[in-house]
């Protein structure tokens, strides 16, 4: 039977730190308390101060460590200012989760190009950047490293009425298994979580009641997920040791929908 000890080795995160892109939003951010729980230096990064300051509120009372640097996702300047800054007061990176991401239901034929110009900016660029910025850090340190994209359900099969989405979600899957293959030999994991259905900012006009009625009769456990159910796939995904054998996957939470036919 293996040890407590063990078990800790597998899942505890002391020592390590974790740059949280989207980290201010309701998912990441439920995954940012989650690496801090487990011992890891958290950063969150996103463009507001104020979501950012009432989750470094809520990591430090559970006596966690964290902090916010304010950042672009899909300005690679940024992200580099962000890289240079982290090293320079954290002396290291070693977890990145690129979770930026926004959403929109216009029909098919109404998209503009303004408009999916900047999903795409959002939520494929900046992964995109994401894996390009932190990636080569983590490849030429030469100590491994974790990297999770996010994912959709969206990215495994088209959902409907979210056509821009399930776009840049189908290309963030295969941009992260791509990588995967590339950095395994620097043992760079890189893997993409892939929630289902979760109440948050980004897909709060998605979610119509119609929709909500059809995603429940989809989902076998008939219930959205709580943010705070991605925390323990977040740490097997993070840890070396926990998640040393897995990279290249697309881990599914999703209270079943996936395995929902008929
Ligand atoms: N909720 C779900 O059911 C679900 C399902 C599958 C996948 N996801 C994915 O999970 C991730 C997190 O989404 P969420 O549901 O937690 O939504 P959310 O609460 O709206 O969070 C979105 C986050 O993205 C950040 N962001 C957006 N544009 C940005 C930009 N240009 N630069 C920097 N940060 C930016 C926001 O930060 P600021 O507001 O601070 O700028 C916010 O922290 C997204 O990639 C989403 O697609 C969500």
């Amino acid at each position: 039977m293996p040890s407590s000890d063990y078990l800790s080795q597998l899942f505890g995160l002391a020592g390590k730190v974790a740059i949280v892109i989207g980290g201010t939003g309701e998912l990441c951010g439920a995954m940012a308390e989650g690496l801090a729980g487990a011992g890891a230096e958290v950063v969150l990064v996103g463009r507001n101060g104020v979501k950012a300051q009432t989750r470094l509120d809520k990591i430090a009372s559970a006596g966690g460590k964290a902090w916010f640097h304010a950042a672009e996702a899909t300005s690679k300047s940024e992200l580099v200012e962000l890289r240079n800054s982290v090293v320079q007061r954290s002396g290291r990176i070693d977890i990145v989760i690129n979770g930026a991401g926004v959403n929109s239901a216009t029909p098919f034929l109404d998209i503009t190009e303004e408009e999916f110009d900047r999903i795409v900016n959002v939520n494929l660029k900046s992964v995109f950047l994401g894996c390009q910025v932190f990636g080569q850090y983590l490849v030429q340190q030469g100590q491994g490293g974790s990297i999770i994209n996010l994912g959709s359900m969206s990215g495994v099969v088209p959902l409907s009425r979210v056509f821009t989405y399930s776009a840049t979600k189908g290309a963030v899957h295969n941009l992260t298994l791509n990588l995967a293959r590339e950095w395994a030999p620097a043992k760079v994991r890189v893997n993409v979580l892939v929630p289902g259905f979760f109440p948050a900012e980004q897909n709060k006009k998605v979610l119509t009641p119609d929709r909500v009625a059809s995603i429940m009769g989809h989902t076998p456990m008939k219930r959205f997920g709580e943010a705070r159910e991605l925390i323990g796939a977040t740490l097997l995904l993070a840890s070396d040791g926990a998640g040393s054998f897995i990279t290249g996957e697309e881990l599914i939470v999703d209270g079943g929908y996936h395995s929902m036919t008929i």
